[in-house]
């Protein structure tokens, strides 16, 4: 396995317009924007990295399909601190302590240092969202604070998407969204944003933020709106910043070229997180669905009748119910159920029929 990267990254950034120092203590909205690949997300975590030193927490609150956010629970410098595992209603993380999202209130924060919300605790993609908004929800009712909360929201527009199931239309969802990030600071929340594309919302989210950070733009470049940019940056230099390279421009219009080390236990491309850190999720929705395929098949034995074989009862489940259950899974079923299947000759051919253990017939 690839494990290039520094147990304790930094990053230097060379000012080249004006001159100033990240004070990680403060609520920063720092939005990074760059291709697939560039860096966006190792560089986000060396981010939340900082502001966790400062004293603040790591909330990893949308992070990719395959967990990414996980690989905190391998990273030395958080070995003295308390991560704790957000997970969904129908997901038991089998001994591993966590807390059901859902049920996600303010006091929550002292009991951790690292928050982590990965999709691969949830059972889906509607249950993430629903849980995702919960807990930012929350968050915004934090009317005091000492320590920064540094959320890590690895695609800008997911945000977006997750309010637009709640709100009754897309505008109303990107004006809360918008108003929500505004306020952010009152309540000691830092964001870290990443975006490849440059959607609307970005515009939006971009003027909001403190510290834009470029990584490799790849062939479109910047959004228009960006454009003045390259009068101080070449064109050329920007499409072809290495994943540990950026530039960064602040609000107050300072320009830097910086560096950064890939942080090691940054999550690569196709491995296996979830068994790496050792963390198993056991789904129950799952679990239901298999209990209700058991009484589908258990009615399609019950009903049918003469010789028949698990693609008759995958069969009969479809027209019955409109489900597909394939007929190696319908023997699986059967046997739970008390049945099996035998090699019968039926007009001449060779089936597997079934039939009720312990009955000859
Ligand atoms: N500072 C760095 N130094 C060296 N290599 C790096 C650095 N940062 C990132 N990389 C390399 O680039 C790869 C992709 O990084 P990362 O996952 O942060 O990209 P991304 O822009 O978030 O990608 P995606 O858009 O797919 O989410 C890493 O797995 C690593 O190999
Ligand atoms: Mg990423």
């Amino acid at each position: 396995m690839d494990r290039r990267g520094k147990d304790k990254p930094e990053f230097e950034i060379f000012w080249t317009r004006g001159n100033r120092k990240i004070d990680f203590r403060k609520p920063n909205i720092i939005f990074s924007l760059g291709r697939r690949g560039s860096g966006k997300s190792a560089f986000l975590e060396l981010m939340a990295l900082k502001h966790l030193q400062a004293g603040g927490k790591i909330l990893d609150l949308f992070g990719s399909k395959d967990g990414e956010g996980l690989a905190w629970l391998r990273s030395p410098l958080t070995k003295d601190k308390e991560i704790k595992l957000l997970h969904g209603n129908l997901v038991d993380l089998q001994g591993r302590d966590g807390i059901q999202a859902t049920k996600f209130k303010l006091s929550d924060l002292d009991r951790g240092d690292i928050f982590i919300s990965a999709s691969p605790l949830y059972t889906s993609m509607d249950n993430e969202f629903d849980s995702v908004n919960h807990v930012f929800d929350t968050l915004w009712k934090r009317t005091y604070w000492d320590q920064p909360v540094f959320i890590i929201v690895r695609e800008a527009a997911n945000l977006l998407y997750s309010r637009i199931k709640i709100r009754p239309s897309q505008t109303m969802a990107k004006a809360e969204l918008v108003y929500m990030l505004r306020e952010s600071r009152h309540s000691g929340l830092a964001l870290g944003l990443d975006s490849t594309k440059h959607t609307s919302i970005d515009i939006d989210i971009r003027k909001l933020t403190d510290y834009l950070v470029l990584k490799n733009l790849g062939l479109y470049g910047l959004p228009r709106d960006l454009w003045w940019i390259y009068s101080m940056f070449d064109p050329n230099a920007l499409q072809n910043l290495k994943p540990n390279e950026f530039a960064i421009i602040t609000k107050e219009g300072c320009m830097g070229l910086g560096s950064f080390d890939l942080p090691r236990w940054h999550k690569r491309e196709g491995e296996h997180i979830l068994k790496d850190v050792g963390v198993n999720p056991r789904y129950y929705e799952a679990e239901k669905e298999s209990e209700q395929a058991l009484e589908y098949v258990r009615e399609a034995v019950e009903t049918l009748t003469g010789k028949y074989t698990p693609t008759d009862v995958s069969e009969w489940i479809k027209n019955e119910h409109g489900v597909e259950i394939r007929p190696e899974g319908v023997g699986l079923y059967l046997r739970r159920i008390g049945y099996t299947t035998e090699n019968r000759s039926i007009d001449g051919k060779q089936m597997r029929v079934v039939k009720q253990i312990g009955n000859s017939c």
